[in-house]
């Protein structure tokens, strides 16, 4: 049990996601609320080991629920990832009294928040990531902003698509998870959605869906394709050749982090943001909060840490069998 913290310092860290602002306000509003202080630490970690560090006040988080980004930067940084990095964030921490830390990120992040508790400094990790590849938790500040962006966009390439009659491939963020990728392919309706969980680079099989769907009279195909598996623009080419099919790839990139967050990231991310702070309040740290089952969690880091998450194989069944009109074979 950690001693009563008195000062919360606040950092976010890796990829940016929209709601992450919420968290800060969040977080830093319940602290003051309870009487303690709170700092502002800029660029993630690179900020904390080169002492970017501000005291931050109830008015500076006034007008950054909507805002996408991060008020506070982010950034990632390898120093970190070294002893000597450790070592020297937990000398600027009690050199700036933070006694207890607030770290949005994804998993990354969070190893790096392990290694500050493992040496005396309170940290509590709040999942930020578009990517949603976070074991522990059904939820990641980002991902709902992330997705409902990305089909926004997929369903006007596919306008041009159809007027066109060319085949679509676009590709989403994700790193080496298919959340985005098969969320957007269920919603946009795409005919084909390659993920870095199951995608067998049978390109063939995708040729013959096309030369198969085009003879049913398909105006467009929208193939949607993870990041984690890339080469969009390369594959394109070869099926324009192999089909004879104008063939177009879109790569999404860094649209898809920015933007005023939905609702639900403003709501979630508030709540996380203000649970992190409760739990250094309650004494806890070495924590990451989550999301599971309808409950907002927590689980230990190293724990966190270890847990997996599978894609859904039940989800990946629908993407094919609404939009491929394929019959299902047992
Ligand atoms: P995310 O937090 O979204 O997973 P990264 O993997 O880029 O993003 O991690 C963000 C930052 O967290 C890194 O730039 C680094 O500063 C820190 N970090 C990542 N892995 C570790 C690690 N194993 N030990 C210490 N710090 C780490
Ligand atoms: O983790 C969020 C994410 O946007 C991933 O989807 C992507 O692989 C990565 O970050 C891109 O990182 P960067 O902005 O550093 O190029």
């Amino acid at each position: 049990m950690a001693d009563q913290v008195k000062t919360i310092g606040i950092l976010t860290s890796g990829g940016d996601a929209p709601g992450m602002n919420a968290a800060i306000r969040a977080a830093a509003r319940r602290a003051i609320g309870r009487g303690l202080k709170v700092k502002g630490i800029y660029k993630g970690y690179e900020g904390l080991i080169n002492e970017e560090i501000k005291d931050l006040g109830a008015r500076d988080v006034s007008d950054i629920i909507g805002r996408g980004g991060t008020i506070l930067y982010t950034a990632r940084c390898p120093e970190m990832r070294t002893d000597e990095g450790v070592a020297k964030a937990v000398e600027n921490c009690k050199k700036h009294g933070i006694d207890g830390l607030v770290v949005i990120g994804g998993d990354g992040s969070f190893a790096g928040a392990q290694k500050l508790a493992d040496r005396g400094i309170n940290a509590i990790g709040v999942p930020g990531t578009i990517d949603l590849d976070i074991g522990c938790t059904e939820y990641t500040i980002g991902f709902d902003t992330a997705v409902n962006t990305a089909m926004e966009a997929i369903d006007k390439v596919r306008d041009t698509s159809t007027s066109h009659e060319r085949v679509s491939i676009i590709e989403v963020m994700g790193r080496n998870a298919g959340y985005l990728a098969l969320w957007c392919g269920i919603a946009a309706g795409a005919e084909d959605v390659l993920l870095p969980e199951i995608y067998d680079y049978n390109e063939q099989a995708i040729i013959n869906h096309i030369i198969e769907t085009r003879k049913k009279g398909k105006k467009h195909h929208i193939i949607i394709n993870a990041e984690g598996i890339g080469h969009s623009q390369a594959m394109a080419k070869r099926i324009e050749a192999a089909t004879g099919i104008g063939t177009r790839a879109t790569i999404l990139g860094h649209m898809q982090r920015g933007g005023s967050p939905s609702c639900k990231d403003r709501m979630y991310a508030t709540i996380m943001g203000a649970k992190a702070v409760d739990l250094l309040i309650e004494g806890k740290t070495k924590r990451v909060v989550a999301f599971k089952s309808g409950d907002f969690v927590d689980f230990d880091i190293n724990e966190a840490l270890a847990m997996t998450k599978n894609i859904s194989d039940y989800e990946v069944e629908l993407a094919k069998s609404l939009s491929y009109n394929y019959v299902i074979q047992n």
